[in-house]
């Protein structure tokens, strides 16, 4: 059908909606000669293949009827306990006070953002997120008519100095938004985690602002140095925060599994919306996850995959390390979990530009502008660690690092040419820690987007 003709018939909010620019470009980079730092992709070495290869036939032949039926929408009633039970023992807290009708089983993370987003979202309604923010939340926001207010973020996570100044810039023009967006745990995708001092903030500004608090934290099990901090919902005593966690990034992503942990009417308005979006979620899945939590074996697995990650995370750092010159002005979180480490170029050095050298050069990462909703980060990029072998993530880094070097000479070869010989020198020096502040990664307030 002819596009044009076809654009009479859609509604506003397809109108409005483009593609998910990191979804197009995987499928572009997937050529088999390309080094991929692109995706999100967990490693196919973490999925439990074996213990699947003996519980699926198990289930079919124990469960068959009912894993293959339609289920209530809110989900499998002894998956929801086995849940409890695990978030209990990992979380402890308010996790131990929870019941079943506190918990939603989603077809994955992704469902109940865009289940928060129905519910919560009217066309026009602010919604603040991360000055970067996971792309996916973003298209389920604005999909439902949200405009987007991004505060910035640093190496501790959004900075609540500008959450507030935000807040109250927004209440004095008459915009009070009613949802923030977070991603507190090794955030997607600059990888930096929210401290507990900024936890304890942020909740505090949303008592004040009267937010709803979405924490996303698909990679909180992902930690490789350190302890993790008490999650949001942990630390709300408002029932705010509605915390969504996932299957995908610690079993597989291929079971579009997750679940939502909130306050119970919060829950119930969840389970109303998803009825018309999908009925239940695939009851398959529910009871091959019941029946893998019941085995106990979540614990060893997600062992295992941390060592994986933390051996991938140190190659990636020391190949970075080893292969950027610091005089370049080239710097790099150091995540201490999650998939993702997010790199900030000089500010003259534009990371679409070096993209194309970068695919010439046969790797391939994310541009940081895409996770930012205000169109800046223009010298910023995404890097997974979780899915190349060690020996590529070598190569990559060794190839980032010689593309990005030329283009360091070249700048200084048209700035010596333009410029009298008393000009500074080209390159950026920026000394000291990794800092994403320090180093100037979007400094400036942002307008709510249209
Ligand atoms: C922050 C964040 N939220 C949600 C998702 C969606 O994950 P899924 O729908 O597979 O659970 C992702 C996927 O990468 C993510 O990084």
């Amino acid at each position: 059908m002819d596009p044009a003709y076809l654009q009479r018939f859609l509604s506003d909010s397809a109108r409005t909606q483009t593609r998910n620019e990191i979804r197009e470009l995987l499928k572009l980079i997937s050529r088999a000669d390309i080094i991929s730092l692109a995706g999100g992709l967990p490693s196919p070495d973490a999925f439990p293949i074996d213990e699947l290869k003996r519980i699926i036939p198990d289930t079919l032949e124990r469960y068959g009827t009912s894993a293959l039926q339609y289920g209530a929408t809110e989900g499998d009633v002894g998956l929801r306990q086995e849940l409890l039970k695990l978030m209990a023992a990992q979380e402890g807290g308010r996790f131990r006070e929870i019941g079943i009708d506190n918990i939603l089983i989603t077809s994955a993370s992704q469902q109940a953002l865009d289940l928060c987003s129905r519910v919560f979202i009217s066309t026009h309604d602010a919604v603040v997120c991360g000055l970067p923010s996971y792309l996916g939340a973003l298209g389920a926001f604005t999909a439902c008519g949200a405009k987007l207010s991004g505060v910035l973020l640093d190496d501790s996570g959004m900075r609540t100095d500008l959450l507030e100044q935000r807040l109250v810039d927004l209440r004095r023009r008459g915009v009070r938004p009613k949802m923030l967006y977070v991603v507190p745990d090794f955030q997607n995708p600059a990888g930096v985690s929210l401290s507990l001092e900024r936890r304890r903030e942020l909740l505090q500004i949303a008592h004040e602002f009267d937010l709803l608090v979405i924490e996303d934290s698909p990679y909180r099990d992902l930690r490789y140095v350190g302890r993790n901090p008490p999650s949001l919902f942990d630390l709300d005593r408002d029932g705010r925060v509605i915390s969504m966690f996932t299957f995908s990034k610690i079993l597989f992503p291929g079971l579009r599994l997750g679940w939502v942990v909130a306050d119970e009417e919060v829950i119930s308005r969840l389970a109303v919306a998803k009825q018309p979006v999908d009925l239940c979620t695939s009851g398959l899945s529910q009871v091959v996850a019941r029946e893998y939590l019941k085995t106990g074996g979540l614990g060893s697995q997600i062992a295992r995959i941390r060592k994986l990650y933390s051996v991938k995370r140190e190659v990636m750092l020391r190949a970075l390390d080893d292969a950027m010159k610091p005089e370049w002005g080239v710097r790099w979180t150091r995540p201490e979990g999650g998939l993702f480490l997010w790199m900030v170029l000089p500010s003259w050095m534009k990371s679409r530009e070096l993209f194309a050298r970068a695919l010439e050069a046969k790797i391939a990462f994310v541009n940081g502008d895409s996770f930012h909703c205000d169109g800046t980060g223009d010298n910023t990029l995404r890097l997974n660690f979780s899915f190349p072998e060690p020996d590529e993530l070598r190569t990559a880094a060794a190839r980032l690092a010689g593309v990005i070097g030329d283009m360091v000479a070249e700048h200084g070869e048209s700035r010596a040419a333009e410029a009298p010989s008393s000009e500074p020198s080209p390159a950026v020096l920026v000394s000291g820690d990794h800092s994403l502040e320090q180093l100037g990664w979007n400094l400036a307030l942002h307008e709510v987007q249209e």
